[in-house]
C-alpha cells in the first residue's frame, strides 16, 4: 500500500516526466523549423525517454494498488533565443528534475517506504546519466560556438541518436 502522500507525491512526478515530454517536443520542433533535423532527433528521443520514464510510474502505482491520476501538462517553452539556449535549458531542466527525484526521496525515505526507495533508486541513478549527456550535448554545442559548420556536423551527429529502452 501506498501512504496517501507518496501516492500524490508519486503522482506529480509522473507529471512532472510528461511535461518533460511536452518540453522536448516544443524543442524538436523548434529544430525542425530551422532545418536541423538532427537536432530534432536529439530532443524527439529525449522525449521517448521522458515517456518511459512517466509510464514506469504509471505501472508501479498501478503495481502497489493506487490510483493513478492524470493531471493537465503545463505548456513548455515554446519560443528559444538560439540553438545553443535550447541546450542550456535542457541541462537546467534535467537539473531541476533531479531535485524533484531527490525531493521524492527524501518522502520515502522520511516515511519509512522501503519499495519506494528501492523503485526510486533507478530514478536516481537516472538523473546521473541525464544530466551527464546533457552536459556533454551542451558542451559540444558551446565548442562549436552554436553555429556554422559545426552545427551541421552536431546535427548530424545527433541524427544518429536513438531511443533504447532501459532495462526496466
Ligand atoms: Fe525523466 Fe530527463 O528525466
Amino acid at each position: 500500500m501506498l501512504s496517501n502522500k507518496l501516492q500524490s507525491e508519486l503522482n506529480k512526478q509522473m507529471n512532472n516526466e510528461f511535461f518533460s515530454e511536452y518540453e522536448y517536443l516544443s524543442m524538436a520542433a523548434y529544430f525542425h523549423g530551422m532545418n536541423l533535423d538532427g537536432m530534432a532527433n536529439y530532443f524527439h528521443v529525449q522525449a521517448q525517454e521522458e515517456h518511459f520514464h512517466a509510464m514506469k510510474i504509471f505501472h508501479y502505482i498501478i503495481d502497489k494498488g493506487g490510483k493513478v491520476e492524470l493531471q493537465q501538462i503545463a505548456k513548455p517553452d515554446v519560443d528559444f533565443a538560439s540553438p545553443i539556449t535550447v541546450f542550456e535549458k535542457a541541462l537546467e531542466h534535467e537539473k531541476k528534475v533531479t531535485k524533484s527525484i531527490n525531493d521524492l526521496m527524501d518522502v520515502a525515505i522520511k516515511e519509512n517506504d522501503h519499495a519506494v526507495n528501492s523503485f526510486l533508486k533507478w530514478y536516481v541513478d537516472e538523473q546521473v546519466e541525464e544530466e551527464a549527456s546533457a552536459s556533454k550535448a551542451l558542451g559540444k554545442m558551446q565548442l562549436i560556438g552554436g553555429k556554422g559548420e559545426g552545427l551541421l556536423m552536431l546535427d548530424q551527429e545527433f541524427a544518429q541518436r536513438t531511443f533504447v529502452a532501459p532495462a526496466a
